[in-house]
């Protein structure tokens, strides 16, 4: 499978989703590679301190310009593609939509945050003329661990009912704002690999929603 972890909008966490999801791979067994496609290395330097702590090695590559053909090769290779595209409009990301089986994009549930799916409406749309198996996704990220829980409903509606964006399925899982996900982007883990039982089980759950 090719996923695409992507959207317009910087500093969602994109890079946090798709470094765990290709540990909760690897630690399943499963061949997975990440495929780094934003040319600020968020995915490719997480690696470096992987192996530099010794940790299990994780395949990762960087990817750059139209990532099309990069990734095709890679799906011969790998069970798994995981896509890190940078937060805007890219050449990488553009191309990575055409390929991709499966988009899934994180937003912060506040109002500016929604407003950029706009930007992905219009993407996926373009893709979808060339790739209609492409399926596309959302889920919550960052919300805050005390929250407001009407907050989070709410966010969850302005999603699933986004105008003129039918296509758009919405995930059940929610990330939630947990200092363990920093830390563990800085030790070259996934949430998985640390002591953090809530993280890993909303990582567990967001893996599973979408590669089972
Ligand atoms: N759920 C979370 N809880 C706490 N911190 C988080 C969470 N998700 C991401 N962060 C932190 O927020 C910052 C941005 O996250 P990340 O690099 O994953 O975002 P991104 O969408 O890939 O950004 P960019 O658009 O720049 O590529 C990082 O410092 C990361 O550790
Ligand atoms: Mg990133």
């Amino acid at each position: 499978m090719i996923l695409l972890v992507g959207g317009e909008k910087g500093g969602t966490g994109k890079s946090t989703a798709a470094t765990n999801l290709a540990v909760w791979c690897a630690l399943e067994g499963m061949n997975v590679i990440l495929l780094d496609a934003d040319s600020q290395g968020t995915s490719r330097n997480w690696n470096d301190r992987r192996q530099q702590a010794g940790l299990p090695n994780i395949p990762c590559q960087a990817g750059t310009g139209n990532i099309f053909n990069h990734v095709q090769d890679l799906a011969k290779l790998y069970e798994h593609v995981i896509i890190d595209a940078g937060g805007r409009d890219s050449k990488e990301l553009r191309s990575a939509a055409v390929v991709a089986d499966i988009w899934y994009t994180p937003v912060q549930a506040s109002q500016p945050d929604l407003e950029t799916l706009a930007k992905v409406r219009e993407l996926a749309q373009q893709a979808q003329a060339m790739n209609q198996a492409l399926s596309i996704h959302a889920f919550v990220t960052r919300a805050p661990t005390h929250p407001n829980i009407d907050e989070l409903a709410e966010a969850k509606n302005l999603i699933a009912d986004f105008p003129d964006f039918p296509e758009l399925q919405l995930a059940d899982s929610v990330i939630f704002e947990r200092k363990v996900y920093r830390d563990a982007m800085i030790e070259g883990r996934g949430v998985i690999e640390t002591g953090n039982s809530k993280a890993k089980a909303e990582i567990q759950l967001l893996a599973q929603e979408i590669f089972q």
